[in-house]
């Protein structure tokens, strides 16, 4: 059977290089051997703090940033996660199956319950059930995500399975995917990964020109004195971005020259920068032009939602029926 395609899209039109390496390019390769389903998790999002003013604009951006980064409505749902209600119907019905106690030991739960200083709130404790409603309402089997849902992905799995033993086999269990890419680090504290909420560390793919060459002009590169061949991580951080948006030429020329100790790093981050930003222009220019139309990011909303509702409603049906729950 083919596998279907799911992953989760956090509202935040703000994708950085990091993301799009480890998984957005995926994602556009995906599109062309399976069905696929893009959900921008709006309700997953209202579980931290956030402003209810600008949620909105937030998940119309996220769109317009994938689609821009090659995400294509014709071929993929992209859709958002509230549109269709049997999300929330179905991660209740998990709720009766899964155990606190599980919820309470997920890794991503401690850390940012940790970090709150207002209590927690329960959906907070429930994030991981509704993922694994939103895979599998669609009976999605290749998820492809980051490292960091590795857990959240085996939790899904667990979700399936026991609904499967209570209520008889229903779901298939998805499988993670990960990416082959190396973790993009920080630019200014290559210690830490490439993060959004830090202003320095990232490129966005929708930078303009003149912020893409600031970033890569204060990339760290050597922290120390050099230990034998071993490239500091400032520096394999550049040479993987070079990998990735330069010709395999320009990699091969400036390895070299670290090879033979010529390596000048304000030559090799100019012609870096140079080559994100002629990389990322058709992407920067089509998420304008998105912005520009939000009616014309809406039609993209509303016809995903149009082709996701019949499946999730055919699932939700077929669930509904074994859970028990009345028929009029
Ligand atoms: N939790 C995921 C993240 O933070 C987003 C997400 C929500 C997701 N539902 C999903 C990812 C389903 C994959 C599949 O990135």
């Amino acid at each position: 059977m083919k596998d279907v395609v799911f992953s989760g899209i956090q509202p935040t039109g703000l994708i950085h290089v990091g993301n799009y390496l480890g998984a957005i390019r995926k994602w556009v390769a995906l599109q062309d051997r399976h069905p696929c389903y893009y959900c921008v998790v709006d309700y997953h999002a209202i579980t931290a703090p956030y402003d209810p003013a600008d949620l909105p604009r937030r998940t119309l951006e996220a769109v317009a940033a994938n689609v821009a980064a090659g995400l294509d409505p014709d071929r993929s749902v992209i859709f958002v996660q509230s549109q269709i209600p049997e999300h929330t119907e179905l991660c209740w019905i998990f709720n009766a199956v899964t155990p606190v106690g599980e919820l309470q030991r997920m890794t991503q739960y401690k850390d940012k319950a940790r970090q709150r200083r207002e209590s927690v709130n329960a959906g907070l404790l429930n994030y991981p059930i509704l993922q694994a409603a939103d895979i599998l309402l669609y009976r999605g089997t290749l998820v492809p995500v980051g490292e960091d849902q590795a857990q959240h992905l085996e939790f899904a799995r667990e979700v399936a399975r026991r609904f499967n033993a209570l209520y008889g086999e229903t779901f298939p269990e998805p499988q993670v995917m990960l990416g082959d890419f190396p973790r993009v680090l920080a630019l200014n504290d290559p210690a830490v990964k490439m993060s959004k909420s830090v202003p320095g560390s990232y490129i966005a793919l929708t930078d303009e020109p003149e912020t893409i060459r600031e970033a890569v002009a204060k990339a760290v590169t050597d922290t120390g004195p050099r230990t034998g061949n071993e490239m500091s991580p400032g520096v394999k951080n550049l040479f993987d971005l070079l990998g990735a948006f330069s010709s395999p030429d320009t990699v091969r020329r400036f390895q070299q020259a670290y090879q033979d100790g010529s390596l000048r790093y304000v030559e090799l981050k100019r012609v870096l920068a140079d080559d994100l930003v002629s990389a990322l222009e058709p992407v920067r220019r089509r998420y304008r032009e998105l912005l520009a139309r939000p009616d014309d990011i809406r039609d993209i909303v509303r016809n995903g939602a149009d082709r996701a509702r019949p499946v999730a409603r055919a699932t939700l049906a077929e669930v509904r029926e074994k859970v028990g729950i009345l028929r009029v």
